[in-house]
């Protein structure tokens, strides 16, 4: 394939860049009045509001000129197909298939019996831990459920269960904790389970390799707090690729489920690593979250790419990433329930595409995944916006608003959200400043000295993500939505999403390190000064 950057495609869009570039988002909306109708974009009850984006129709055409020379129809065509896109790992990325409703083939097997009876399985416990029918060692019903995994066999869970906590019901007369523990750091676990009942208490391993080391610590911890006269058949569920391992581990078959090779853990939350949302919110509302991500599914996969909502907002970062230089990518739901979104969209986004080199090996040549961070709104109004506003970056920005219901607070929540992307499209012109200045009662000399200080430039491009409320469905479509910009971006840049071999080497890096800290290993040598240094210092300090 052409590398990227040397196609027609690119430099068409390089040289418009080059011509609407630095045109302020305030000329482009009194150009074209009906800018916000052209550039935004419905699925379902989801609307999509790209007219704050730095681009015009002209600009979209050019894009996705981009993806029809990419053949990204081509590559979704393969992806639905169960084709092994993951080409590193010579795996399908068919996640989609834990949703569908029509048949899904991976080599040649449709693939949803297992998944629809997975899902059985996962409606018969958590309706019998809901309902207080299952029972602890000591014939106790269950009152808290403790999820132990890391990344994919966590993130996605965590933050649907407290998005969608207002949906969580009661099992028989007491109300089911739902917690979380992902860190090596022991303080996660004691802090998690201190107020716990060990008789009361069912963990789920959540693990799709069953060989993470946060993992396989925090399970260890946990049949120590239980006690030895825990019956593990009682009190571990396991959720993984590796069931031997898990049995292994203690947790008898009946109690594992089986996670497919072709989801990736970023793409897990609609397998059975959702088992712990599914206890918090009961397995209908789960099913209705499957029901919102495969209608963002069906949207994907049929409609064309200029009105495509995931491939629009792919081509839209690809332009703010690779011609306008933005370096990362701010996530803000309006929402406290969404506050752990952007963790666990900076996982889905930057470990997808956090890549350099082209499916064949080359250098991708220009860059991919941005930084994506972010907070709840309006909080983030009192911590970053300042950098927003007056800072010297543009900083592609998602607000993220659910409507909720119509009262004063929720009103002025959704306020807020519409004010700070509007302010920060339009900034405020010295004149303004100056004029404001003056209107306050500031002498002229001292309303010029404060002018610069008071301008704002604008011209941050944001994209606003309207929900009616924050429910399953809602939910369920939003996630498809980044899980279908992600893919998308991967096939313009030519690399592999589906794949996360750098963090291979991280861990690899850590079983070099971790011998020399517990005394193991005491030759610092072959490795680097700094480390050296840090692991001496650090045997200093303990001995002192
Ligand atoms: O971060 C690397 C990674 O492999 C993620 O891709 C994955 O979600 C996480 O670690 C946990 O892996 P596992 O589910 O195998 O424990």
């Amino acid at each position: 394939m052409t590398p990227l950057t040397q196609t027609p495609q690119w430099q068409a869009l390089a040289a418009h860049r080059e011509m609407i570039g630095t045109r302020h988002l305030n000329d482009f909306f009194a150009a074209d009045p009906q800018r916000f109708d052209r550039l935004s974009l419905r699925c379902g009850d989801l609307l999509a509001d790209f007219s704050k984006q730095r681009v015009n129709a002209d600009t979209l055409a050019l894009l996705v000129a981009l993806a029809e020379a990419r053949d990204l129809s081509g590559f979704l065509r393969r992806m639905r197909a169960g084709e092994a896109i993951n080409t590193t790992e010579n795996r399908a990325a068919l996640h989609i298939a834990l949703r569908a409703e029509r048949p899904c083939h991976v080599d040649g097997k449709d693939v949803l019996p297992d998944v629809r009876a997975t899902r059985a399985r996962m409606r018969a416990v958590s309706d019998a831990i809901r309902a207080g029918v299952w029972r602890g060692s000591g014939g106790h019903a269950i009152n808290a459920i403790v999820n132990l995994g890391v990344g994919g066999s966590d993130l996605g869970p965590r933050m649907a269960a407290q998005a969608l906590g207002a949906h969580a019901n009661v099992n028989a007369g007491a109300k089911l904790k739902t917690r979380f523990v992902a860190n090596l750091d022991p303080a996660e676990f004691a802090d998690t389970v201190r107020d716990l009942d060990p008789a009361r208490t069912l963990f789920i391993v959540s693990s799709k390799t069953f060989t993470t080391q946060e993992t396989l610590a925090n399970a260890r911890a946990a049949k120590t707090w239980l006690g030895a006269a825990a019956d593990p058949a009682r009190h571990f569920l396991a959720v993984s690729n590796n069931i031997p391992a898990a049995q292994a581990f203690g947790i008898p078959a009946q109690n594992c489920f089986a996670l497919p090779e072709w989801v990736g853990g970023r793409f897990s939350l609609w397998s059975a690593i959702g088992l712990p949302l599914a206890c918090a919110i009961g397995m209908d509302a789960f099913e209705a979250m499957l029901a919102g991500a495969r209608e963002m599914d069906d949207h994907f996969f049929s409609a064309p790419l200029s009105e495509n909502l995931p491939v629009t907002m792919a081509l839209i970062g690809l332009w703010n990433t690779d011609f306008l230089g933005a370096g990362s990518l701010a996530i803000l739901p309006y929402a406290h329930r969404l506050a752990l979104l952007p963790a666990y969209l900076q996982q889905l986004e930057m470990e997808s595409n956090g890549k350099r080199v082209t499916l064949d090996g080359r250098n991708v040549g220009c860059a991919t995944a941005p930084i994506v961070w972010g907070a709840a709104g309006s909080i983030g109004q009192h911590a970053f916006h300042q950098l927003l506003y007056q800072g010297t970056r543009t900083v592609p920005i998602d607000f993220i608003v659910p409507l909720g219901d119509a009262g004063p607070e929720q009103s002025a929540l959704v306020a807020n959200a519409l004010a700070q992307s509007a302010a920060l499209m339009r900034g405020q012109s010295p004149e303004a400043a100056r004029r404001q200045l003056l209107a306050a009662g500031k002498p002229q000399a001292e309303a010029d000295r404060l002018t610069p200080h008071l301008a704002c430039p604008g011209n941050q491009p944001s994209t606003t993500l309207l929900l009616p409320r924050l429910t399953p469905r809602a939910l369920g479509s939003l996630i498809a939505l980044y899980e279908h910009k992600v893919a998308a971006q991967g096939c313009l840049w030519d690399i592999n999403s589906f794949d996360q071999w750098g963090v291979e080497y991280g861990k690899q890096m850590g079983r070099e390190i971790q011998p020399r800290l517990n005394g193991k290993q005491d030759d610092d040598n072959n490795i680097d000064a700094s480390s050296a240094g840090l692991l001496a210092a650090i045997r200093a300090m303990r001995k002192s």
